[in-house]
């Protein structure tokens, strides 16, 4: 089973999950990485659960076009939309809030 680990304003969670799995599916239904992961829509929509890929991100298929059109300049970056990606092997995300709205 592919083990997934999530940072997370500096903390760190780790957990194995089934292949195939949806991380922004699992938090709706309250599984990890609930309640840590940001996310809204679950439709590539929002940009909401965009993540950076830490590691593991050799086995991920190329962003899809939900992804370029959210994501755009941090696709170069390595940022990630969770909500677009069913995980198959290992892989490290971190997602930070962003910083509050003055
Ligand atoms: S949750 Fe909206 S783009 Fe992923």
């Amino acid at each position: 089973m592919p083990v997934v680990v999530f940072r997370k304003n500096g903390e760190v969670y780790r957990e194995a999950v089934k292949e195939n799995t949806n991380l922004v599916v699992r938090a709706g239904i309250r599984q990890f990485p609930f309640p840590h992961l940001r996310y809204e829509c679950g439709m590539g929509k929002c940009s909401r659960c965009a993540c950076v890929v830490i590691a593991g991100g050799e086995h991920l298929p190329p962003p899809n076009w939900k992804e370029k059109k959210q994501l755009g300049e941090r696709l170069d970056a390595g940022y990630r939309l969770a909500c677009q990606l069913w995980i198959q092997h290992d892989i490290e995300l971190a997602q930070d809030d962003p910083p509050a709205a003055s």
